[in-house]
């Protein structure tokens, strides 16, 4: 097959085939002056809303936002503690710590990359303030152990959805399922602005409540405040463009589900070579496919690719309980040694809508010479 350049991600292919119903929705919110939050802010929450099944979706300014207002709302300030991954984008950790809280790093399943729920009952203290499981690469974390865990002990559940917007987990959609969800509209995510953004989503009346306060400074009523709050609102710009982008997020989903599943059946049973798992606890939107390579030649395979114009990361190179921020935490390597091996072997290529089958083709002959050969 002739050689090729394949992106890990193409937001360009994908602004090619909206490009007039984006312009356009832009055009409108700048000509209604009404820039920040707005009619075009609360129209994309009550759309988020139905398409995630819950009564209340709060915009603000980005996923990593979405997290520390989510904390706040549910005071993970000095003195407390929260349970996280110690396999994740490090903003799942940065926002418990940004809140004065300390973090407590679990293990991860090796099978899944998600919060290994059995590691979770030896690290609740009567200082744990919030759990936080974080549905990793677009599929959910084994949520009923989590819940049941937390719910005997009136230990509320934060999900760190930002990478699984409409996963399910069982029917239920991800953000939904516990006490908060956090999603993320960075540009890689599946539902990508032209920028940074950010939803939290909640069943609970009181928390949407203080959510919506906490993203205006911690006011209700102009220039009282309750609470120190933040300034995190979705620009009006922004609603516009995923509003238009919404309408097509689930046939995205489903060309990614399908690049998935043609990798999954073309890697079978390569020595060496681990295709990601769908545990089948739901609907699996497939932000990342990541591979795991074994016998310590991940960045080789990663080098090979790079010369065939083949793009690919490593999500993620450090865990999150050996960061030097968190060194005074007190965690060693060898800690939590799922995390650590997934560090070691984790490998995403491209998985984005718009890869077309001779692109992925070129993937795909490319690994299965790599492997040929090593
Ligand atoms: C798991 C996870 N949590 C949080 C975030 C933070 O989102 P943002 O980049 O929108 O701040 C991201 C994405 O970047 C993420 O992947």
């Amino acid at each position: 097959m002739a050689e090729m350049r394949v992106p890990l991600l193409d937001v360009k292919a994908q602004y090619a085939t909206i490009r007039e119903p984006l312009l356009q929705a832009v055009e409108s919110v700048l000509a209604s002056g009404q820039w920040i939050l707005g009619p075009a802010v609360r129209d994309l929450e009550e759309r988020l809303a139905r398409y995630l099944a819950v009564p209340h979706a709060v915009g603000v300014a980005s996923g990593t936002d979405a997290l520390l207002v989510a904390l706040r709302a549910l005071d993970c300030g000095p003195g407390t503690e929260v349970i996280c991954p110690a396999y994740s984008f490090f903003a799942t950790a940065g926002a418990i710590s940004n809140n004065g809280a300390r973090p407590v790093f679990v293990d991860i399943e090796e099978a899944t990359f998600n919060l290994n729920p059995n590691a979770l009952e030896q690290v609740i203290t009567p200082r744990t303030r919030a759990v936080m499981p974080v549905h990793l690469f677009g599929q959910s974390a084994d949520m009923a152990p989590i819940m049941d865990c937390c719910g005997k002990r009136g230990i509320p559940v934060i999900e760190d959805a930002a990478q699984a917007i409409g996963a399910t987990w069982r029917d239920i959609p991800v953000g939904g399922v516990g006490d908060l969800g956090c999603f993320s509209f960075y540009p890689s995510k599946n539902l990508g602005g032209a920028g940074d953004g950010g939803l939290i989503t909640t069943r609970r009346d009181d928390l949407a409540d203080r959510v919506r306060m906490l993203r205006t400074h911690g006011s209700r009523e102009r220039y009282k405040h309750e609470r120190v709050g933040f300034n995190s609102r979705l620009d009006s710009v922004q609603a516009a463009i995923l509003g238009v982008k919404l309408a097509h997020l689930d046939s995205w989903t489903a060309a990614r589900a399908s690049h998935a599943s043609a990798y999954t059946q073309a890697f079978a049973d390569l020595d060496g070579l681990i295709t990601p798992i769908d545990a089948g606890r739901g609907k699996h939107v497939w932000n990342q496919y990541t591979l795991r390579v074994r016998r310590g030649s991940r960045d080789g395979l990663r080098s090979h690719l790079s010369e065939k114009g083949i793009g690919s990361d490593v999500y993620y190179p450090i865990p999150l309980h050996l960061q030097e921020c968190f060194a005074d935490l007190g965690y060693r390597k060898g800690s939590l040694p799922v995390s650590e091996a997934a560090t070691r072997e984790s490998l995403s290529i491209p998985v984005y809508p718009e890869l077309t089958s001779d692109q992925q083709g070129y993937v795909v002959e490319t690994i299965l010479n790599w492997c040929h050969d090593n």
